[in-house]
């Protein structure tokens, strides 16, 4: 008989599937409404579906990172226990991540969720966070958030063995970033600006052959920094990240989730511990997730789902024949 390697305390293997069920109706809900202009309406369905399949889960969820604190967000908001009852897990999750993408329908919106043993991810309020990742195979501390942009460039460059004219980072296209662009710029690299969706920019550099990209910088959601970083713990690579505590109050909430070093730099094993499930389905089309496709008598997803004490990253693509599983009204 084979030993059983999964570490003690660890999820359920059957949650992989079950997780996939959950980002995969929530995707389909949100693209039903794609390129409609109407983010909140997307968002909403996005966010009822995903409710409505947490709760079929036999699990005693606890969501850890969701849709806002709970005086400004009526469902999935932070501390609202979700499932059927059976293992104690945190879940980060953003429904509709990208919500001006789908929208829009443009590339990489996704429905995104993540899944740990209790007391195992970063309780993060809702601000921004500083980020910076790059994917699998660098050397532990190529780069960190303490150095200049353009020398994180050349790091990686160097570790990559090429030119730092052959390398690129994605950055979120946003007035804040100026100073960074523009050295990233001047040491002759390249950038793909991204108008949203960092967890997406996050997870491309761990593919960068399919993406193109080498690493993601700049600031963003907390709370998207946490489903990144989970994400990084499946699939490999490094991240940090440090919350923006620019106000007393943005301070006061850090410590009602029970951070007292505002300054902290985390890494990402520090925000997603134990066995964590990541999953994402595609709602529009992206670098590595295909979006939601509506033919006569059949839907179409594609999903990525990994688990941290395997390793295993699997992309499933589903045909979905019976309608009555998903809310079509
Ligand atoms: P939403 O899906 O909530 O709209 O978030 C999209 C997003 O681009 C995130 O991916 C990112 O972390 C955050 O917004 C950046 O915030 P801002 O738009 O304020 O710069």
């Amino acid at each position: 008989m084979q030993e059983d390697k999964t570490p003690k305390g660890a999820l359920d293997r059957v949650l992989t599937v079950e997780v996939m069920r959950v980002t995969e109706r929530a995707a389909v809900s949100a693209a039903r409404l794609r390129g409609r202009g109407d983010e909140k309406a997307a968002d909403q369905a996005a966010v009822d579906a995903m409710r409505r399949e947490l709760n079929r889960l036999s699990i005693e969820g606890i969501v850890v990172i969701g849709e806002g604190e709970r005086d400004e967000a009526p469902m999935l908001y932070i501390g609202e226990a979700v499932g059927s009852g059976g293992q104690r897990v945190d879940i980060a999750l953003d429904p509709l991540e990208g919500t001006t993408l789908c929208a829009k329908d443009m590339p990489n919106s996704i429905a995104t969720l993540a899944l740990a043993s209790g007391g195992a991810l970063l309780n993060a309020p809702d601000v921004y966070m500083d980020k910076i990742a790059v994917g699998p195979g660098y050397p532990p501390g190529v780069v960190d958030l303490e150095m200049p942009p353009a020398e994180a460039m050349r790091r990686v460059a160097e570790a990559k063995g090429v030119p730092v004219n052959e390398v690129t980072a994605c950055i979120l296209d946003r007035p804040r970033h100026a100073k960074m662009i523009e050295e990233v710029r001047q040491t002759g690299a390249a950038i793909r600006l991204i108008g949203d969706g960092d967890v997406a920019g996050v997870i491309h550099t761990t593919d960068p052959i399919e993406t193109g990209i080498d690493i993601y910088m700049g600031s963003g959601g907390a709370p998207e920094g946490v489903l990144a970083a989970a994400a990084l713990r499946c699939i490999g690579g490094q991240m940090q990240g440090r919350l923006i505590l620019k106000t007393d109050e943005h301070k006061a909430r850090a410590s009602r989730m029970g951070i007292d070093d505002y300054d902290r730099i985390y890494t990402h094993e520090e925000m997603a511990r134990g066995d964590v499930y990541f999953a994402a389905t595609g709602v529009t089309d992206g670098n590595l997730l295909e979006g939601v496709r509506f033919y006569p008598g059949y839907i179409t997803t594609e999903t990525i789902v990994m688990r941290s004490s395997t390793g295993t990253v699997r992309t499933i693509k589903a045909k979905h024949t019976d309608f009555s599983k998903f809310i079509l009204d």
